[in-house]
């Protein structure tokens, strides 16, 4: 069987790292496409040469045509640039659209049959860019979010309870970004929901009331920290567990920006929800029954990535 390909739009930070995961987990061949030249063949010819000591075989390549993502199975995009001081929410937004609408271009004329995995910030927006850029179907077009923000708040829950990370499991609902909506009730350990194990003294209500705060600034406190570029190694690892369920037909259940159609009262955009993932894409949204409090939370983020939507509009309409 001939191995799958793996296209890496954006061969930065995140780049980089899908391409070393990409690699060690055996998913098939990698292109790192960039418009820098140089850094993606750099890069490739380092990964290749670090695969014979970890042992697999795949083709690494660096690219600055587009044609040499041509028949990709999956796309991963990071291409973009970062928000830096001084710049306003809509000088990034003109940016990156006119990204998004270049790596749609390609993958509209080089590989229209992939899926798609969009990483570019601001993601609810972006993704919505990208997917109409590239005209794919919107189940083949999806964001990463939700898995990187469940996994941080799965790693502060496991820590402070002192349990494996591997027993944790946490969802997390809306835009990525702080009105994102860690969804407490349907968080567990093992199975028991969070609070339940307040109840039974493993956390206090405090404790938890931080952690889900942390986990809504979580990108902004490693930005903090490294002070030059943002998260990088957890947001690869999110973004290749989802490749992973597409390419494999895993039917993972992942919480990801998906496009809704009615779902959640929300029609035309892409909003972080649970969806399942397998050989067509999303194969389904999943719909839970939420709350008076988690409803209201939801509306206020979906507003967030509404106004984000309509900007990117604006924006379009005027260029
Ligand atoms: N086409 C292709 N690549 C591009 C383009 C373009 N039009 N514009 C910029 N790039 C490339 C840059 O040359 C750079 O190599 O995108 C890459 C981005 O890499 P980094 O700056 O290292 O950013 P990274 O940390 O990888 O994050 C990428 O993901 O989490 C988000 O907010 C983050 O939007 C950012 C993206």
């Amino acid at each position: 069987m001939a191995r799958k390909k793996i296209a890496l739009v954006g061969a930065g930070n995140i780049g980089g790292t899908l391409a070393l995961l990409a690699g060690m987990k055996d998913l098939g061949d990698v292109v790192l496409f960039d418009i820098a030249e140089g850094i993606p063949q750099g890069k490739a010819l380092d990964l290749a040469q670090l695969s014979p000591v970890e042992g697999f075989d795949a083709d690494l390549k660096g690219a600055n045509d587009y044609a040499d993502i041509a028949g990709s199975d999956v796309v991963i995009v990071t291409a973009g640039v970062a928000r830096k001081p001084g710049m306003s929410r809509d000088d990034l937004l003109g940016i990156n659209i006119k990204v998004m609408q270049s790596v749609g271009e390609g993958i509209k004329q080089h590989c229209p049959n992939a899926f798609v995995i969009c990483i570019t910030n601001p993601l609810d927006a972006m993704v919505w860019v990208l997917q109409q850029a590239s005209g794919l179907p919107a189940n083949k077009v999806v964001g990463m979010a939700g898995v990187l923000d469940s996994a941080r708040f799965r790693h502060f829950l496991a820590d402070e309870m002192n349990v494996s990370v591997e027993d944790v499991t946490a969802f997390v609902l809306g835009g990525h970004g702080d009105t994102m909506v860690p969804m407490v009730r349907h968080s567990t350990v093992a199975g028991i929901a969070l609070p339940e194990l307040i109840k039974m003294g493993w956390m206090s209500q405090e404790k938890l009331d931080s952690i889900v705060e942390r986990t809504k600034n979580g990108g902004a406190e490693i930005v903090g920290l490294l002070k030059t570029g943002s998260a990088f190694y957890a947001p690869a690892a999110s973004a290749i567990l989802m490749a992973e369920s597409y390419l494999k037909d895993k039917r993972r259940v992942l919480p990801c920006a998906a496009y809704l159609e009615g779902q959640y009262g929300v029609d035309g955009m892409y909003v972080g929800v649970p969806a399942i993932l397998g050989a067509n894409g999303v194969e389904k949204v999943v719909e839970i029954d939420l709350d008076a409090t988690e409803s209201a939370l939801l509306a206020s983020s979906v507003e967030a990535v509404k106004g984000l939507v309509s900007a990117c509009k604006d924006i379009q309409a005027k260029s």
